[in-house]
Formats: structure tokens, C-alpha cells, sequence
């Protein structure tokens, strides 16, 4: 089979990165029922677990492996034998198994988080891709910190773990610290500097520090990379990670970027939500995609000309992520267009003059009562109403 060029391949932390926000933590049959939805999603792979980290991580993994049969199964592991044995071990049953194995690249983690050298830390990862491989094909190295790494060095670390066998070479911005043209230069730089680099595909795994997760991951697939990490909702670590949904309906959004997933993306409101209640953790209502008024309409100038055509102020239909439906929120700032779009859909037509005059007293009514509902419109015109 070609090898698509313009594929990007979608992988989950959701169950990793995602599970480690404090608070977050699930049991094994949780994640074996979100490992089955992000199946359904279309994930390429899902990191399921850091099996050495506990026994019930160990577990979940051994359980994700026999639940799914599509995407890949990815454990985690530091740069050590110890990792690397539980990886393999907890990935017995996976029907296709991937071992991520990494350590440091900035100067920052090899002196002071490592207390090591920059020669020691690069023998340390090729030995670790190694031992890996003597069990599992397929190895993902992930360069920590390599957000704020020495390019030349990253370079020399990327070359030397694929030619010692990762399939995979992940960039993790790991503290959200890059711009978008930095991270972007970066993922530039490797591609056309490590002689190697076409036996391995780049991957983009970035945090939110500073907002900046999914902008960084776009700049990464606009100059080579091919695999997005991410998490739904954008949970992770302190600010969290990038969103799948937002990159995945990027993609779609801009067609010009020539990129696609094969994610199914009506599914993404629903395992939202799902994710929302299993790891106790609300998703804010602005939050871009998922947000309950991402697709809430509410002053007067955009209720207008969105009932004049949705597309004056949607960019993406609520359907196509699954959203039960756009709303036209009534609120102070609203306008005359909406409130008559509301009476209609409750069966009431008025004429001009009545619709001036029901405007003005819901205009007094919103001011001082913040949600509206259908109760409070019925009121409103309940003397027409009686006299018609
Ligand atoms: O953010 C990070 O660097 C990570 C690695 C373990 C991939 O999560
Ligand atoms: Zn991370």
C-alpha cells in the first residue's frame, strides 16, 4: 500500500497524559469503555498507560490491549530496562503494540533534572530505543523539553534513536513554551537536517502553558510533522494538552492545508461529555468545538444575521462534531429577530406593532432576569394570546 503523504495519524493521551491531572484517575473498566469510544473516534493509536507506575496502570493497559483491535496500543516508559520489561510485558495482547520510550533533551533536564551530560543522555536513548525494539517493532522516542532543546543537539538525538530503530520521533513542547514560528522552525529544521529522518514520521505533542498547544501542533504539521498527541478536552498535565478536536477540525476547516485524519468527527460532543463525567472534570463553556456555547448565539447582531444564514456566523456546523444543535440564547443584548425566531418556534405570530411591544417589555424582563426560558416568553404575550 502507498504511503500517504498527507495523512496524519492521531494519538491519544487521554488515558495518559490526560489520567495524570489530579482528580482525573479512573478505574480499569472506565478506561476500557473510553479506550472502545476513541476506537469508534478513529484514534490511530492510544497511549493506554505507564504500566511501571502502579499495578492498576499495568493492568489497564493488559486490558485496553484485549479490548481494542483497530488502533495501536501504546505503554510509556522512561529510558530504563525496568520501564521498558513492564512495557513489553503489559502489551502481550496487543494486537498492534508500541513501546514510547524517551528522556530529556534540553540542557535544563540533562543538568538539572538528570545531572548528566549531554554525550551520556544520547547513549542513554539509543540504548533504551534498543531494548525496546528487541521486543516490539514499532518505538516511539519522545525528547523531553524539546520545546527548549538545542536544535543541533535534538537533531543528533533524532538521528541517532531512529538509526537505532524508532519508527517515531516525538517533539513534546512538554512546558508549553514555544510560539507557534518556533515550534514550527523546529519540526523545519529536523526534517530537512537528520539524514534519516524519512524512515521515521515526526510527531507533535504540546502542552498549554500558554495557550499555545493546538496553534503549535498546526505550525509542527504545516512543516513535516505527521502524528498529533493529544487529549479530549484538551486535559493534561497543569494547562493541559492540545486538543484532538480542535486540530481535527482544523484540518477539516482549512482543506488548504492539504491534511487529513481519519477521524470521525460527529463523534467528538459525545465522548466529550463522556470524558467530562468518568474524570470529573467540567469542560468550560467557551472551550472551543465541546464548549456548551460553542455553537450559542446570543447578541443582537449575530442572532440577525445568523437566522439571516448560519454561515454569517458559523465556521462549522454543530452537527458536524456531534453538537445537538446551534441555539439563539435570549439575553438583554439580544434583538428583535431572535425574539420573534423564539415566539415562532412556539407557535406564536405576531404582527409587527405587537412584536415592537412584546421587544420592549422583554427587554425590561432581561435586565434584570438573566435566562429567559420558554415560561417567561409565554408570559410576555399572554395578554395577546387570551385576546386572540
Ligand atoms: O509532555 C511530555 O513531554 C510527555 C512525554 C512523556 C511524552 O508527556
Ligand atoms: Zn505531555
Amino acid at each position: 500500500m502507498l504511503h500517504d503523504p498527507n495523512r496524519v495519524y492521531v494519538f491519544d493521551t487521554t488515558l495518559r497524559d490526560g489520567e495524570q491531572v489530579p482528580g482525573c484517575q479512573l478505574t480499569t473498566p472506565e478506561k476500557i469503555e473510553i479506550a472502545k469510544e476513541l476506537e469508534l473516534l478513529g484514534v490511530d493509536i492510544i497511549e493506554a498507560g505507564f504500566p511501571v507506575s502502579s499495578p492498576g496502570d499495568f493492568n489497564s493497559v493488559v486490558e485496553i490491549s484485549k479490548a481494542v483491535k483497530e488502533p495501536t496500543v501504546c505503554a510509556l516508559t522512561r529510558a530504563n530496562k525496568g520501564d521498558i520489561d513492564a512495557a513489553i510485558e503489559s502489551l502481550k495482547y496487543a494486537k498492534r503494540p508500541r513501546i514510547h520510550t524517551g528522556i530529556g533533551s534540553s540542557d535544563m533536564h540533562i543538568k538539572h533534572k538528570f545531572n548528566s551530560t549531554r554525550e551520556e543522555i544520547l547513549e542513554r536513548a539509543v540504548e533504551a530505543v534498543k531494548y525496546a525494539k528487541r521486543a516490539v517493532e514499532d518505538i516511539e522516542f519522545y525528547a523531553e523539553d524539546a520545546g527548549r532543546a538545542d536544535v543541533e543537539y535534538l537533531a543528533k538525538m533524532v538521528e541517532a534513536v531512529i538509526a537505532a530503530g524508532a519508527t517515531v520521533v516525538n517533539i513534546p513542547d512538554t512546558n508549553g513554551y514555544c510560539l507557534p514560528d518556533q515550534y514550527g522552525s523546529k519540526i523545519k529544521f529536523l526534517k530537512e537536517n537528520v539524514k534519516n529522518i524519512d524512515k521515521a514520521i515526526i510527531s507533535v505533542h504540546c502542552h498549554n502553558d500558554l495557550g499555545l498547544a493546538t496553534a503549535n501542533s498546526i505550525a509542527g504539521l504545516q512543516n513535516g510533522a505527521r502524528q498529533i498527541e493529544g487529549t479530549i478536552n484538551g486535559i493534561g498535565e497543569r494547562a493541559g494538552n492540545t486538543s484532538i478536536e480542535e486540530v481535527v477540525m482544523i484540518l477539516k476547516t482549512h482543506q488548504v492545508l492539504g491534511l487529513h485524519t481519519q477521524i470521525d468527527s460527529k463523534r467528538f460532543y459525545e465522548l466529550s461529555q463522556m470524558i467530562r463525567t468518568q474524570m470529573r472534570m467540567p469542560v468550560q463553556p467557551n472551550k472551543a468545538i465541546v464548549g456548551a456555547n460553542a455553537f450559542a448565539h446570543s447578541s443582537g447582531i449575530h442572532q440577525d444575521g445568523f437566522l439571516k444564514m448560519r454561515e454569517n456566523y458559523e465556521i462549522i456546523r454543530p452537527e458536524d462534531v456531534g453538537f445537538p444543535s446551534a441555539s439563539i440564547v435570549l439575553t438583554a443584548r439580544s434583538g428583535r429577530h431572535a425574539l420573534k425566531f423564539h415566539l415562532e418556534r412556539l407557535g406564536i405570530n405576531l404582527s409587527k406593532e405587537e412584536l415592537a411591544e412584546a421587544y420592549n417589555n422583554f427587554l425590561t424582563l432581561a435586565d434584570v432576569k438573566l435566562d429567559i426560558n420558554d415560561h417567561d416568553l409565554l408570559s410576555l404575550v399572554a395578554h395577546k394570546l387570551v385576546k386572540n
